[in-house]
């Protein structure tokens, strides 16, 4: 009755490990800040819907919001104006509009591995082939250039790059950047950059992908820096002949993005305290997690330098899944690091949007199940 590609998509593995969890279980599976939008943002939502802002809006977003985010990126590009952003319903809506907009059946794009959950299956959704490239432990969660080589083909089209990652935490070095826009430029590869954790770095700067190159589409969010995941309001930035084409999948998908969400949005643009607030606390709590993973019997950590994820390995005889169900009978939700690609498979997923004293229980439970899963029949 269903159409081959829903059959064919699979629902993700970090929804799974949610209706699996039990009541009161200490949750580091969150992807989402662990903080409310800060006030102003919901009193202007609020104001916005009795003030009668509940109508449908244009496609791309209202002009003035559209101009706010384009300032912003002027700063990468100098030439950056309104025409170039199109608002959208969630980062998530974005990246689905810049796979129907870019990738044609048949089509093959270098998704990362590991790598956020929904680029394989968006290119999949437009008949396009993911073709994974590594993102190896051993690499600090770097591409590997020669590996890319390798991958690319006459039918590869565009390469999906996230910094800084989920899961990994890594963070593009702006040398890394620059290679990668020197290889898809010389691939003819369009670049669609997952930007939505840029403010949430912690060791160095961060270097986007706009302003290097004109073949490249970059995906951001609000969800993350105003903590307004549920509000479901993100952005494109490409180039404007793209923008149009970006804008014209976006109508057909949601025809225009929350009316609301967006007033509110400009209130937290004004001051950025509250993102700069949470990023310190993100920051602390990154150090916790350090140090309490170098206590844990078995597990490896690269320290993330953003994002609010850390993507340890496990040296214990066991699979991924296995082991975040162990955890998650002991009440610790984590999520299985083979949800995100094959390499993430001796890995788990822990999320720090959670307060300092769920962390410090989270490892509690993390380090007895230690102390018995090096043996095949033990946890
Ligand atoms: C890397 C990455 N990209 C995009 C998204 C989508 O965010 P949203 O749809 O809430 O804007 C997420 C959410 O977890 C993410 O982690």
């Amino acid at each position: 009755m269903v159409a081959q590609r829903t059959r064919e998509v699979e629902i993700s593995g970090i929804r799974k490990m949610f209706e699996a969890a039990p009541p009161n279980a200490i949750n580091l599976g969150l992807g989402e800040p662990d903080f409310e939008p800060p006030p102003e943002v919901i009193d202007a939502m609020c104001e916005a819907v009795r003030g009668g802002k509940n109508h449908y809006g244009p496609s791309a977003g209202l002009p003035v919001l559209r101009e706010k985010i384009a300032a912003r990126y002027r700063e990468r590009d100098p030439a950056t104006n309104r025409e170039n952003v199109i608002i959208t319903g969630s980062g998530s809506e974005g990246l689905m509009v810049a796979a129907l907009a870019l990738y044609n059946p048949g089509d093959e794009v270098l998704v990362p591995n590991p790598g956020f959950v929904l680029y394989g299956p968006h290119a999949r959704l437009v008949g396009a082939t993911p073709v994974p490239y590594s993102l190896a432990e051993s690499r600090r969660f770097l591409p590997d250039f020669r590996e890319l080589e390798t991958l690319v083909g006459r039918r590869t089209t565009a390469i999906v790059v996230n910094s800084p990652s989920n899961p990994t935490g890594a963070v593009l070095p702006k040398a890394t950047v620059d290679r990668l826009v020197a290889f898809a430029d010389r691939h003819n590869l369009t670049i669609v950059s997952d930007e939505v954790y840029e403010e949430m770095v912690y060791d160095g700067p961060f270097t986007s992908f706009w302003g290097r190159t004109d073949r490249v589409v970059i995906a951001n969010s609000f969800s993350k820096t105003l903590a307004m995941t549920g509000w479901r309001i993100g952005f494109l930035v490409a180039p404007r002949p793209l923008a149009v084409e970006l804008n014209k999948m976006h109508y057909h998908v949601m025809a225009c993005p929350p009316t609301p969400a967006q007033v509110a949005v400009l209130a937290g643009l004004a001051s950025g305290a509250a993102t700069r607030a949470m990023v310190k606390e993100f920051k602390a709590r990154r150090e916790l997690v350090v140090r309490l993973a170098r206590e844990v019997a078995g597990l490896q950590l690269v320290p993330p330098e953003g994002a609010f994820y850390a993507f340890p390995r496990f040296s214990w005889p066991r699979s991924a899944t296995e082991v975040a169900h162990a955890l998650l009978s002991r009440g610790l939700i984590t999520t299985p690091g083979d949800a995100f690609g094959s390499l993430g498979a001796s890995h788990l997923r822990l999320s720090f949007a959670a307060s300092r004293d769920n962390l410090r229980r989270g490892f509690r439970l993390l380090s007895e199940f230690a102390e018995t899963a090096a043996e095949p029949n033990g946890g």
